[in-house]
């Protein structure tokens, strides 16, 4: 297992300034939601750990259990896989003209991975039986509940030890938002998984969430030690649960 941590990052896109300091962490084992509305910068701050965003301040390191501590800061997303993180990206951005199975197999590519595809396919069906049955469908002919799962397995492939889920329940009716939430929880144990997921769902996220952060305007306006100090946050109840 892993530790992220993140401190005073600072990252925007051309002169657009869009967090502001930032610091997270993501405990060994733990599931820690990144909660905020629309445009609020879940998503900059989750790039910005893939490598995908380059924050222009700050630091971002990955403590292993073997007692190393790695900068991010820097490094490609590939190489941010190979160290064992791995995002399940907002809107899935799967390939659609592929089938299931290729969608899969390209999330094989961390070198340690590629010598277990058969074992992490057959794992991946096992875990999303519907992804067995279809594995020769194109993707984009999937539902869009079975297309998060789908991203979600891709994801997977590569045996992260961390996983990164940028608002796993956009899109979907609230039925599947459930499901896919309990099958984050799910995984996260079987896999012994460190998960950091964005949401603005508050209500499913903080059913599976350890504790979380609330980002407002590229700051942490919030931090809670538990999901239940999460809900009875006033600004929470008042912004975002409509008590
Ligand atoms: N590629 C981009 N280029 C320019 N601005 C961006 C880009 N991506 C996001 N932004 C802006 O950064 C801000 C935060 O966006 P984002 O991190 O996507 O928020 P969230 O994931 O919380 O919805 C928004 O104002 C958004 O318009
Ligand atoms: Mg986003």
């Amino acid at each position: 297992m892993s530790r992220i941590v993140v401190e005073n990052v600072e990252a925007g896109y051309g002169s657009v300034r869009v967090l502001h300091g930032v610091s997270v962490h993501v405990d060994s084992g733990e599931t820690v939601a990144l909660l905020g509305t629309n445009g609020n910068g879940k998503s900059t701050l989750i790039n910005c750990i893939m490598g995908i965003v380059v924050p222009t301040a700050g630091t971002i390191a990955l403590e292993t259990d073997d007692g190393q501590t790695i900068d991010l800061v820097g490094r490609s997303p590939q190489e941010v896989v190979e160290l064992g993180i791995s995002l399940v990206p907002e809107g899935r951005r799967l390939f659609p003209l592929l089938t299931v199975e290729e969608n899969l197999m390209l999330g094989a590519f961390r070198s340690t991975a590629r010598a277990r595809i058969a074992a992490n396919l057959e794992f991946s069906f096992e875990a999303f039986p519907v992804l067995g049955q279809r594995r020769r469908q194109l993707a984009g002919s999937m539902s869009g509940g079975e297309q998060q799962m789908l991203a979600i397995a891709r994801a997977l492939m590569s045996e992260p030890r961390v996983l990164l889920v940028d608002e796993p329940s956009v899109g979907l009716a609230p039925i599947l938002v459930s499901r896919v939430i309990a099958k984050i929880r799910e995984l996260k144990t079987e896999r012994s998984l460190t998960v950091l997921m964005a949401e603005q769902n508050f209500n499913q996220a903080i059913k599976i969430a350890d504790r979380g952060y609330i980002i407002v305007h590229g700051d942490i306006a919030f931090a809670a030690a538990s999901a239940a100090e999460l809900a009875e946050n006033e600004m929470v109840k008042q912004y975002y649960l409509g008590v």
